[in-house]
């Protein structure tokens, strides 16, 4: 995400720290070069480039020359990165590469089933419409393969977040009073849609009936599992427990579900009663009285924190989505603790499931989570792995070394006598405990991707003020990096692991610790996916105050974009650039990786350099992708496809 509010953004919410904890480990330790680079690539890649810590870095990831491997495993006839690079763009539109085609599909507003609502250009479906259309912001995604052989290829369920809203957008009055039906409508517009889709003989999508589409929305029943167990007294409030809200990435099981993850849960709520002060908890989030200022509180108790404070702590979990039937209610596994969390990166080492997740803030942590028992072996006994297992979080040392630190109850700090009542008390305060533990304050983690060649785990830190030392090595760091990790012999459930920088991102004109190039340079990393092959996808989301902005360092950098990388090489290529205002989220191929599905977040939202939509010219920023001269921009999944019918990057 980046700004939320329909007034012009001079910062994101994200970017201000709520950790008061001081955390900075190891800051005596003596800045010394090393490199982890040749160990982590497993000794194939000379290590033109290590990390110096604590002050300048020299990353081999950056314009190395035209990749020397072919595609793994598959001839090697093409260049593993195999597309002519995009050049940057801040044209209201998006851009790919050529031999290249894209094809919009689901944008805001479309029925998740064909003859369903239809949208309305003008803003004015109600709130029962929204509930029966693709939500706003799509952010992180997954398809589902439907059929067998081939047809997987062609048919599937495409799940998708849905993590904010733009009230001057989705309302025809824009903000100007917030009722209980535009709450309504604002609850509809969040959450997951689940749609299925079909490629026809020519090669495009579209959306088509299904007994298991369904929307999952803020305002559906839900209920929660782990050590906060749904009966807990912290989750008592005022309504049944219902909903999801900004779910920005997500994670995939091996069992088949959806793991949709709950990031700035803090900014719905607010209150008018002037005698109310967060408590120390309530701050750790960043819970505060305006939130992201949609007001929701005016016309909905739900949201008011005065006089409905445990809603709070029914939010910041992992939500677990059965994609196939749509009558599962959606459960939040608790043992995956609580905090911002931007995804939830499944892999999978001696038969048991690791997850890991970020804590997108500036200054917050990395955890990951290890079940207790291999997953099969839980499932067979009617349990879920998410719930049973050890939640860790992250220090990164100087040394270019790592601990994960465990979030047990009674372990270290975290005792009755220090005022940790269970294991559920330190779920539910999980910031505050990873604080006891000394983890690393990092420069806002995002998505996480582990590399299928090798368990290698990168984690993109996408801006922040750099005070997690050697691992943040700019301070400040307004373009952010990629840091990867090594866990010890390659296991990941293992509890010590070697790190390198693998990407500082910006722009070399303003920052010479970069090694980018025309063909390359970016900001503000974000999603994180390796595709079957091992390419590395990268996706931006520079804020709206420093997009195209020469003042930020941002004016050669362009419209957000996504690049692919071969993590053996660090070579890094443009392969997309999208509309004016907007992010690029979720990216996933069919199991061919013949099709590609990418997000685009909202577009046309207010930024600094370009001006913010309002009721009477919602089209200020941006009108893609319908391009009405009555319409208004839309957030959409974008297919994407090589003319040839190669696969997609190669
Ligand atoms: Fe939802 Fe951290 O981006
Ligand atoms: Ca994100
Ligand atoms: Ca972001």
């Amino acid at each position: 995400m980046s700004a939320q509010r329909s007034v012009f953004p001079q910062i994101d919410p994200d970017e201000v720290s709520s950790n008061p904890s001081g955390n900075r480990p190891f800051r005596e330790v003596a800045a010394r070069a090393l490199s982890r680079r040749s160990v982590l690539a497993g000794g194939a890649v000379a290590a033109a480039g290590f990390l110096v810590a604590g002050g300048g870095t020299a990353p081999a990831a950056a314009a190395a020359p035209a990749a020397p491997a072919g595609t793994p495993g598959r001839g090697g006839s093409r260049p593993f990165l195999g597309f002519t690079p995009v050049p940057t763009s801040d044209a209201d539109a998006l851009t790919v590469p050529d031999g290249y085609e894209t094809q919009v599909l689901i944008p805001w507003g479309t029925p998740i089933r064909p003859g369903g609502p239809a949208w309305r250009k003008d803003a004015a479906n109600s709130a029962a419409d929204q509930a029966e259309q693709i939500g706003m912001n799509h952010d992180g995604m997954h398809f589902f393969p439907l059929g067998r052989g081939s047809e997987q290829n062609r048919r599937g369920m495409l799940v998708l977040n849905h993590e904010y809203i733009d009230q001057q957008l989705l309302f025809p009055d824009g903000d100007a009073e917030i009722t209980p039906e535009k709450v309504a409508k604002a609850l509809a517009a969040h959450g997951v849609s689940v749609v299925e889709i079909a490629a026809g003989r020519d090669g495009r999508w579209q959306v088509v009936d299904s007994p298991r589409a369904r929307r999952v929305t803020a305002a559906t029943p839900v209920t929660f599992s782990g050590p906060v167990g749904a009966n807990h007294p912290a989750l008592r409030a005022n309504t049944a427990p219902q909903g999801t809200i900004n779910n920005c990435s997500h994670g995939v099981t091996p069992w088949g579900t959806y793991l949709a993850c709950e990031e700035n849960f803090n900014a719905y709520f607010g209150t008018e009663d002037p005698d109310w002060e967060p408590t120390p908890q309530q701050a750790r989030y960043g819970i505060n009285r305006e939130g992201f200022g949609y007001r929701w509180h005016e016309a909905d108790p739900r949201f008011d924190v005065a006089v409905n404070g445990n809603e709070l702590n029914r939010f910041g979990w992992v939500v677990e989505i059965d994609p196939m039937n749509p009558r599962a209610t959606p459960v939040k596994r608790t043992a995956l603790g609580r905090i911002k969390h931007e995804g939830c990166e499944i892999t999978e080492a001696r038969g048991r499931v690791v997850a890991y997740t970020g804590d997108d803030q500036d200054g917050d942590y990395i955890y990951k989570f290890v079940g207790s028992a291999p997953w099969r072996a839980q499932r067979a006994l009617g349990r879920s792995p998410l719930d049973h297992g050890t939640l860790y979080v992250a220090r990164f040392d100087d040394d270019g070394t790592g601990r994960w630190l465990p979030l047990t109850h009674g372990k270290g700090p975290l005792t009755k006598a220090n005022g940790w009542a269970d294991q559920a008390d330190v779920l539910l305060r999980t910031r505050e405990a990873a604080d006891a533990l000394g983890a690393t304050p990092m420069d806002r983690p995002e998505w996480i991707a582990v590399n299928p060649r090798n368990q290698d785990v990168y984690c993109t830190l996408t801006n922040g003020s750099g005070r997690g030392g050697a691992a943040n090595p700019r301070t400040p760091n307004p373009y952010g990096h990629i840091i990867r990790w090594s866990e010890k012999n390659g296991d990941n459930t293992a509890t010590t692991f070697d790190w390198d920088i693998f990407v500082l991102a910006g722009d070399p004109a303003y920052d010479d610790r970069t090694e980018l190039t025309e063909e390359n340079r970016f900001g503000s990393p974000d999603g994180l996916w390796f595709d079957p092959d091992g390419r590395l996808w990268i996706l931006t989301d520079v804020s709206n105050s420093s997009q195209n902005l020469p003042e930020k360092g941002y004016d050669h950098i362009g419209n957000n974009q996504m690049l692919a990388a071969d993590p053996r090489t660090g070579e890094i290529r443009r392969f997309l650039t999208g509309p004016r205002g907007a992010e690029i989220t979720g990216v996933i191929t069919t199991p061919d990786q013949r099709t590609m599905f990418v997000n685009v977040q909202h577009p046309g939202e207010a930024t600094v350099a370009w001006g913010e939509p309002t009721p009477e010219n919602p089209r200020a920023v941006s009108n893609w992708p319908d391009f009405d001269p009555q319409g208004r921009p839309r957030s959409a999944t974008v297919v994407i496809r090589r003319t040839d019918g190669g696969r997609i990057g190669a």
